[in-house]
């Protein structure tokens, strides 16, 4: 029984390490049950710090310990279940230590553990305690040497960072590897890997003529899955050159897939392991989204090798340093590889959907958080995704060639340092000779800013004022939030739809602009433009230049002359979603007080234009098409109505289908032309076109023919981005149509673990009222396992985070079935338990009776006996 409460571990309190390591000499014996550890450790005393040594390790078993080739008797050391600590050392020694771990217990997936009979590590955040007694912190940076031992038949493949140095045979049909890493790193890079794998190889020469072998490990079988990612690496090589001037620095780069994973992938010096959902793609098995997301991790994983590895971080609360930076990084990328808008638009759906709804919650936290009880609870979309948005407004601040000279001299002053978010802004100012005192707030203060515009117009001068003004609200622990430094980036629409020049009143400007990225950094503020003709209509926030919550005074119609006239994409399909948005909540209106719903064709006739309008790419226009999903129409309400919001939802799609019947019908036969699948841009947004055109059409559920388009869809489709559209749709129907789809899917698919997840999922995610029933069913499918975290997530987490209709139901039951699960995950993999929690902690949108129904809920996993530090954080914060 649980007596203490895990403690919180405080920026404040960061102290440097006493000893650092200058070199690790690692030796595995590598044994599903019992592998035994040997690490010889080059130790000196840290001239700027006092203390013992201090060693973190966890579930270890030692079996020896020596300084300089004396073993240590038990006295000498202080041995506790998380650390040991020996005091009374020399200035400079050696520290032999041995150890004994069981990768076949370890379900926690962080360490050394077993996927599909393989060996492979997890480290980050603090795993490589879980292998060896060691510094587990970032700002000690070691090389390594690293032998490993294994039976040669099970584990061909021996695989670690660096170089491989040598290897051989040893006795007993056992043979060795070693390998040296010559870049000093922090353990959390540290990886292995050794089991039977198949290879896909390539190639790359460096800008510089370096050649580098380029290798994917997978599974036996899955070799043809493989052509994607290696491309994608290629392309992220040459283009981390192009953009950044950054080179890659070894001779090798691995990749090695594997099926259980607790994220999505990691950077680990030069042999990233990633979960195999996120290498493995055929145009049979993965959708286009999928091909964009292996790509965009792909590119993130290696981009880590600059932006993470060569200059890392110097404790965890300054994640965001690395993290944050390189999702920016691979957005930039996908933005060049494909359509600079839609990536800007999907990446703003996610925002959205995950981080925006985290910052108004309990879980709140600023991009570097200032206490935690649990690291790996703060892998969150704050320090990732927000992360990554507060870069991007040093670059659209800094301008991009500025913001290209501040990289250089972070890297020109920290390569091979541990460090701070501080000092990446410190060399963005010096780089430019700015000041970035006031935008540094964005580090430190949680919460996402409302800005609120109106504007007035003087016909007599011309003069067109925006008034602008931003408050944030208080968020757990901080209040009285300041104003922030936002850059807004603007323009002005005339009558005619052209963008109108902007001419800054008090400023000489000489040069054309049509966008104008304001510095909006008190309360209030007002910025006039001079010469502007009457009827002028504002685009604000173009390109999404802040994340910000915006309300600005349109019309209904000014939105819709937003929505088909805007020459920044972004905000086009902006005022497409603020329109729809407004439309859907006074339809909720509407039925929450018992009335018929009331539906205006203003939106449908803007839509169509733009649909008809042939220098649109077809990817633009699908993500047009998309409504804004239940959650955010809900996250508007005061009190949540998930049903009324699906209800007003569905209402409006059907009637927007009904009177475009004729131009989606023309745009889904248009989109049949029959060419072989290519998972390019341009494919990808005809493809995605039409299934946005059917999505409208499946609206007719009870229309013969267009079940029938379905379903035929599903059965002539020779992708899987077309099979999964409509079995999406299938899965909503109440007849059998539906039935017959899921059991071809699963004949088809069911010896592929990565495809069987999307079956899972799509389960999970139906209206259909019995779904909670089918997800217990299948939870004993022989296809499930609560030890392989992408199952659980796509059944369970799947139906509390995106089947808000079905998880909040009357009977409070899929609140108990979210709860019975976490306590049950809590005991196999805590990091898993606690990444499904994030829903309940949503009780104080909802109604009374649901409040009480959830809040009971978290009450009873806060009573479970042996709760882990990562639920316990999660489950009492979202309690509150
Ligand atoms: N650094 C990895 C990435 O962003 C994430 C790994 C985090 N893993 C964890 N268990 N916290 O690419
Ligand atoms: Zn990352």
């Amino acid at each position: 029984m649980k007596t203490e409460q895990p403690k919180a571990i405080k920026l404040q309190d960061y102290t440097p390490p006493a000893f650092l390591i200058d070199h690790v000499d690692l030796e595995f014996f590598l044994e599903p049950e019992g592998t035994r550890v040997k690490s010889l450790l080059k130790v000196r005393r840290n001239p700027d710090s006092s203390g013992p040594l201090h060693l973190d390790g966890d579930t270890l078993e030692l079996l020896s310990i020596a300084v300089d080739g004396r073993a240590l008797q038990e006295k000498e050391y202080l041995l506790d279940e998380f650390f040991l600590e020996v005091e009374g050392l020399p200035d400079k020694f050696e520290l032999a230590i041995e150890t004994r771990i069981d990768p076949v217990l370890n379900t926690r997936l962080e360490g050394l553990y077993l996927s599909g009979g393989n060996f492979c590590t997890q480290c980050e955040a603090e795993g490589f305690r879980r292998i060896t007694f060691y510094p587990d912190r970032p700002d000690v940076m070691a090389t390594y040497s690293v032998t490993m031992q294994a039976d040669e038949a099970k584990y061909p493949v021996l695989l670690s960072n660096g170089n491989l140095v040598s290897q051989g045979k040893g006795e007993g049909g056992k043979h060795w590897a070693k390998w040296h890493d010559p870049f000093p790193k922090p353990c959390y890079l540290f990886a292995l890997v050794a089991g039977d794998l198949a290879c896909y190889a390539d190639s790359y020469k460096t800008g510089s003529g370096r050649d580098v072998a380029l290798k994917i490990y997978v599974q036996h079988g899955n070799e043809d899955k493989c052509a994607f990612a290696m491309d994608s690496l290629i392309r992220s090589m040459r283009w981390d050159e192009e953009r950044f001037g950054l080179e890659y620095d070894l001779d090798i780069f691995n990749i090695v897939a594997v099926d259980d994973f607790n994220m999505g992938a990691m950077e680990n010096k030069s042999l990233n392991i990633f979960n195999s959902k996120c290498v493995l793609a055929s145009p049979d098995t993965a959708t286009d989204a999928d091909f964009e997301r292996i790509e965009a991790i792909v590119a993130h994983e290696y981009f880590h090798n600059w932006t993470g590895n060569r200059v890392t971080c110097r404790d965890w609360f300054q994640l965001s340093l690395k993290e944050g930076l390189t999702v920016y990084r691979d957005q930039e990328f996908s933005s060049d590889m494909r359509s600079a808008p839609v990536k800007r638009i999907q990446d703003v759906r996610t925002l959205r959907a995950r981080q925006f709804p985290e910052d108004a919650g309990p879980l709140s936290h600023p991009i570097r958080p200032e206490s935690y009880i649990e690291i790996n609870n703060f892998y969150t979309a704050t320090v990732y995704e927000k992360g990554a948005e507060v870069i991007r407004m040093m670059q659209e601040i800094l301008g991009r060639e500025g913001f290209r000279k501040g990289i250089d001299l972070y890297f020109e002053r920290h390569d091979n340092q541990a460090v701070t978010c501080e000092d990446f802004v410190a060399a963005m100012e010096d780089a430019n000779g700015v000041d970035l005192e006031h935008f540094r707030l964005w580090y430190s203060q949680a919460g996402t800013p409302d800005v609120a515009v109106t504007w007035e117009y003087d016909a007599a001068s011309s003069l067109f004022t925006f008034k602008l003004s931003q408050h944030t609200a208080d968020t757990p622990g901080q209040h009285n939030k300041q104003p922030l430094h936002i850059p807004l980036t603007i323009g002005l629409l005339g009558q005619d739809g052209q963008d109108i020049p902007l001419i800054q009143q008090g400023t000489n400007s000489g040069d054309r602009t049509y966008s104008k990225t304001l510095r909006f950094d008190c309360e209030q503020q007002n910025f006039s433009f001079t010469d502007v003709p009457p009827g002028a209509v504002p685009s604000i926030n173009r390109g999404f230049s802040a994340p910000v919550k915006l309300s600005a005074m349109y019309s209904d119609d000014e939105l819709l002359f937003l929505m088909e006239n805007d020459s920044d994409l972004f905000n086009r399909w902006e005022a497409a979603q603020s329109s729809a948005t407004r439309l859907i909540l006074k339809m909720i209106g509407e039925i929450q007080s018992g009335r018929e719903p009331q539906y205006v064709s203003g939106f449908a006739r803007a839509l169509a234009s733009n649909m008809a309008n042939p220098d649109l790419d077809p990817a633009f226009v699908a993500q047009l098409m998309t409504l804004p999903s239940i959650s955010y129409i809900s996250e508007q309400m005061q009190v949540a109505d998930f049903d009324a919001a699906e209800k007003a939802r569905s209402f409006f799609k059907h009637a927007i289908a009904t009177e475009l019947c004729g131009s989606l019908k023309a745009l889904y036969q248009q989109g049949v032309a029959g060419t072989a699948y290519s998972p390019d841009a341009a494919s990808m947004g005809r493809r995605a076109l039409r299934n946005a055109a059917m999505d409208y059409l499946a609206t007719f559920e009870d229309d013969r023919d267009c079940r029938e388009l379905v379903v035929r869809h599903y059965e002539t489709a020779d992708n899987m981005t077309d099979r999964m559209a409509a079995l999406a749709l299938l899965n909503d129907f109440s007849g059998a149509e539906r039935e017959v789809a899921l059991a071809a899917f699963e004949q088809r698919y069911q010896q592929d673990p990565v495809v069987m997840d999307k079956w899972f999922m799509v389960q999970a995610c139906s209206r259909l009222p019995d779904v909670l029933q089918r997800i217990k069913k299948l939870t004993s499918h022989p296809g499930f396992s609560y030890k392989n975290p992408n199952k659980v997530r796509a059944l369970v987490g799947a139906f509390a985070s995106a089947n808000p209709v079905r998880f909040h139901a009357e009977d409070g039951e899929g609140y108990r079935f979210l709860a019975d699960n976490i306590i049950h995950m809590n005991a196999i993999n805590p990091q898993v338990a606690s990444r499904i929690l994030a829903p309940l902690g949503g009780w104080r949108r909802m109604n009374p009776k649901h409040q009480k129904m959830m809040k009971s809920e978290l009450k009873r996993i806060l009573a479970t006996e042996k709760l882990s530090g990562d639920v316990y954080e999660m489950a009492s914060k979202s309690l509150g």
